[in-house]
């Protein structure tokens, strides 16, 4: 696969890596205090890439001391319009700095550099500046009253909607500048203060981020990040008693220990966990548009996607036909390093996800199901695994049943449409699903009988920062993006005058 060498890199990527990475606290970049580092790996040859500082419960203790005296203090002073124009601004700075971004993503997660660069990167400048024009326009309501134990009296009623305070958020590695993007945008909007703990697997491009938020001129200490383990960093952050919220994206495992960590202080909580997307081809889509459809369902972004459509229900007189389509659209998948411009699908992300997802295979094979394309990892350095298209399988098989965040689809046959509704809800996630057909009030009826959060027909994987994302069921509790997230970084003041 060939080993692409820094010096092959933007040169200022190249020196971004050279140095141990601090962290941002108080609007400093600052060592841990234990003084430790640890690395980050270059998936695609499992060599270290760069060191960062490591952060664990005395920074996180730093870090949410400042971030409540920015609360109380400037941020809090600071007009609706000034606030909007800082997240407008990071906005611009992060699409003036693409490339260098989409190099930070493409080595320390392995996805290509020409997706990072024309996905990852501009929905999260653009995700900023849709959160900056909801600064200036947080309204609460008036509200007429009709108290009746005091008959004559008059009252002039309202409500505001004011931060929640200072924000702990937990992100994951599968879109490492992307979830910090749909983060802190609505953080900040609402007038939150936040601590940032980016996932210990992908931390460049969040601290990349952190150098930008303060050339754009947010106050100390409104923003502050810290790179860390989960075990250590991130359980102080979800556990510590000046936190008002957190806001996680991850594993549903570490969801329940976050909901679990929040009960100290009954902090809020909002989660965006796994999924097991179904994906539903009905034999009347145009089959030219669902095959490669249901193929990039699950193959974007190496099937690391907490949507990726994993379960792919066929209408079975089509079933041959879009198991060929999709398992040679698969085979056909150029696996490669990120950067290199041939690529289609890079390495998984760590060694941890490749065994991961290798032994959902083994214990797949083990029951009995047979892959159509792929179905191993592919030998040699880095974590690459083959995309993958299983058939012959049985609901009740884990690689049916569990999320397996690697590029592996089941697919299954379907005769009556009636029995689909039930097996596509079957399942203790509900993130989102995908409908293909061309007869429209079918493709409507399925979306009002499918339980997930977001439904796409005829199309998949679309994002969009006014589009609302997040889980019915195990997927979580809220949204993202859209005004749906500020409910998440605010809370409502009644306020009563008798006039
Ligand atoms: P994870 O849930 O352990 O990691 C996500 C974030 O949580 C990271 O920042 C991590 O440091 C932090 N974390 C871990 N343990 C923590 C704890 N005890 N307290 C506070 N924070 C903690 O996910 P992991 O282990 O990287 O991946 C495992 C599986 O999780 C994947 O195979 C996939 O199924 C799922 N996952 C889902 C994602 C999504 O987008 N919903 C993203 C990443 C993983
Ligand atoms: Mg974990």
């Amino acid at each position: 696969m060939g080993t692409i060498s820094l010096a092959q890199v933007d040169p200022r990527v190249a020196s971004f890596l050279e140095k141990p990475r601090q962290m941002l606290i108080n609007g400093k970049w600052v060592d841990a205090v234990s003084g430790k580092t640890f690395p980050t790996y270059d998936p695609s040859t499992g060599e270290v890439l760069a060191t960062v500082a490591e952060g664990d419960r005395a920074d996180i203790d730093l870090a949410v001391k400042a971030a409540r005296k920015a609360f109380e203090g400037k941020w809090r002073k600071m007009s609706p319009s000034e606030r909007g124009k800082l997240i407008w601004k990071l906005g611009d700075l992060i699409d003036a700095h693409v490339e260098e971004f989409a190099y930070l993503e493409s080595l320390d997660n392995g996805k290509p550099l020409t997706i990072a660069r024309a996905a990852d990167v501009p929905l999260a400048a653009e995700l900023f500046r849709y959160m900056a024009g909801w600064a200036t326009k947080l309204e609460g309501n008036t509200i007429p009253l009709s108290v009746p134990y005091t008959p004559s009296a008059k009252y002039l009623s309202y409500t505001l909607r004011e931060p929640v305070g200072v924000v702990g958020q937990i992100i994951p590695w599968n879109f490492p500048l992307l979830m910090a993007a749909w983060k802190l945008g609505p953080a900040l909007a609402t007038g939150c203060t936040v601590v940032l703990k980016p996932a210990e697997q992908t931390p460049l491009s969040a601290l990349k981020l952190g150098e930008l938020i303060l050339e754009a001129g947010f106050p100390e200490g409104v923003v502050n990040i810290v790179p860390g383990y989960g075990e250590t960093a991130g359980a102080a952050l979800a556990a510590h008693m000046d936190v008002d919220k957190i806001a996680f994206t991850g594993s549903t495992e570490v969801g329940r220990l976050i909901v679990n960590a929040a009960t100290g202080n009954l902090k809020r909580v909002s989660l965006e966990l796994g999924g097991k997307s179904p994906n539903v081809v009905f034999k009347d889509a145009d089959l030219d548009k669902a095959i490669p459809g249901a193929a990039s369902a699950i193959f974007f972004n190496h099937g690391q996607c907490c949507c990726a459509g994993s379960r792919l229900y066929v209408e079975k007189s089509v079933f041959d036909q879009v198991v060929e389509g999709v398992a040679d659209y698969a085979k056909k998948i150029k696996v490669g390093p990120g950067l290199d411009s041939a690529t289609e699908m890079g390495p998984l992300v760590s060694l941890e996800q490749q065994n991961r997802v290798c032994s959902y295979l083994e214990s797949g094979a083990a029951q009995g199901a047979k892959a159509a394309a792929g179905g191993h990892k592919v030998s040699g350095k880095g974590y690459f695994v083959e995309p993958t298209v299983l058939v012959d399988t049985r609901a009740d098989m884990k690689v049916v049943q569990e999320e397996i965040f690697g590029p592996v689809v089941v697919a299954m046959p379907f005769s009556d449409p009636a029995e689909l509704v039930p097996r596509a809800n079957d399942n203790v996630y509900g993130l989102a699903a995908g409908i293909w057909t061309r007869d429209i009030s079918k493709a409507h009826r399925m979306a009002d009988q499918i339980a997930a959060g977001t439904v796409w027909i005829n199309c998949y994987n679309i994002f969009d920062a006014a589009l609302p994302f997040g889980g019915y069921k195990q997927s979580g509790w809220g949204r993202e993006m859209g005004h749906e997230v500020l409910n998440n970084y605010t809370q409502t003041k009644a306020v009563c005058a008798r006039i």
